[in-house]
């Protein structure tokens, strides 16, 4: 260790504040800028009160009125859109954006939150929540909706065994060949064919349902905004529409949708489809099932992906483990070596 060849203490004065000086004089009444003493300036602020309060219900009232102030604010809105328009046409950046009213109508009603087991960081998908959904989706969307990127293969080892799976293919007759006569013939599904689609393209799909198509469901909880929140609430939201919203004929009312008219109507209801496992058959039941049905045909490598982050996180900790271990090691060497300074004569330099 480092030793100095000279020490000196030297010794700080304390200087204790002095009182001598007494109390500062409070402060003195005399003519301020709200009155000359205390009670004129109460009676300042009472009339400024009561006179601002009495000129705001005026003006709010009588002159700044909406009919007056809609088009000012309309002109100003109008030209500020004018200027955004010309300095991005310029390329230019405005030190201020324009804002744009948002609807809940336009845009669809936020749906709530709601806790899927799937969400939690630890757990898999309820996988018997899926086979429930699949069996939803089955009897009742796929009359409307095509799931073209989810084949009866996917189904094993996920909400049904293979024999099931098989089973549930064959009930289907897909069209193959051709044959080696050069036809096409029908023949019943297998693992490998994908669900059948209701109708054999979007036109069709479109003139069955009023000009509206039904989308794919495949990926369908990752197309839209709030996922299975949004899916969930927008098969249970319908509802009379509010006064004064008028639904075209043909469209439902719905909240959740953008817009708040869709061209789908309520599908679920309680006890349309039977369950074999004794689930309540419920509305809600069955749109919590189909939903994370969907869920999983739209994020399949869920369960994996969540597996693979546990094991990286258990390794990554026994790796940083060692590293510490390892460093602390090859360190050990240089953190305990002990530097000695020995001071040469001053006195004689
Ligand atoms: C009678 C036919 C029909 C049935 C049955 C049906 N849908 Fe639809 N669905 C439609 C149509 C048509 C649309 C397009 C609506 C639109 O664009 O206005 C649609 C749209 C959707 C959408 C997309 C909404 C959006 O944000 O664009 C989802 C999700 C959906 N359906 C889910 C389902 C589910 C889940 C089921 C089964 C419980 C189901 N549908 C049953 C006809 C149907």
């Amino acid at each position: 260790m480092f030793s100095r060849a000279a020490y000196t203490t030297g010794t700080r004065a304390f200087r204790a504040p002095s009182f001598a000086q007494g109390r500062m004089a409070s402060t003195q009444a005399g003519p301020g800028p709200f009155g000359a003493d205390r009670k004129a300036a109460i009676a300042w602020f009472t009339k400024a009160a009561a006179g601002s309060a009495i000129l705001g219900y005026g003006v709010s009232n009588y002159i700044a009125t909406d009919e007056r102030i809609a088009p000012l604010s309309k002109a100003l809105s109008d030209s500020v859109n004018a200027l955004q328009k010309k300095a991005d046409d310029l390329g230019l950046k405005l030190p201020f954006t324009v804002a744009h009213a948002f609807s809940t109508a336009d845009h669809g009603l936020h749906p709530p939150h709601y806790p899927w087991d799937h969400y939690k960081p630890w757990k898999t998908y309820d996988h018997a929540s899926i086979r429930r959904g699949f069996q939803v989706y089955k009897e009742v969307c796929s009359a409307c909706h095509s799931m073209e990127y989810i084949h009866y293969r996917n189904l094993v080892g996920v909400s049904h065994t293979e024999a099931e799976a098989k089973e549930l293919a064959a009930e289907y007759e897909y069209k193959d060949g051709p044959n080696d006569v050069g036809e096409m013939f029908m023949r019943p599904g297998k693992l490998t064919d994908a669900m059948p689609a209701p109708y054999p393209n979007e036109e069709a799909a479109r003139a069955a349902n009023g000009g509206a198509y039904p989308p794919d469901l495949s990926c369908i909880v990752r197309a839209r905004h709030g996922e299975e929140d949004y899916i969930f609430s927008l098969l249970l939201g319908y509802c009379d529409p509010p006064a004064g919203v008028t639904v075209r004929e043909g469209l439902h009312y719905n909240p959740y949708f953008p817009g708040g008219a869709i061209a789908m109507a309520r599908a679920l209801y309680d006890e349309v489809c039977e369950y074999d496992d004794g689930t309540p058959n419920n509305a809600s039941q069955l749109a919590k099932d189909v939903t994370t049905f969907l869920s999983w045909a739209s994020y399949p490598e869920h369960d994996e992906r969540k597996k693979m982050g546990l094991k990286t996180l258990a390794i990554s900790t026994m790796l940083l483990g060692l590293s510490v271990w390892w460093k602390r090691f090859k360190w050990s060497y240089i953190k305990s070596r002990k530097i000695v300074y020995k001071p040469g004569k001053f006195d004689e330099v």
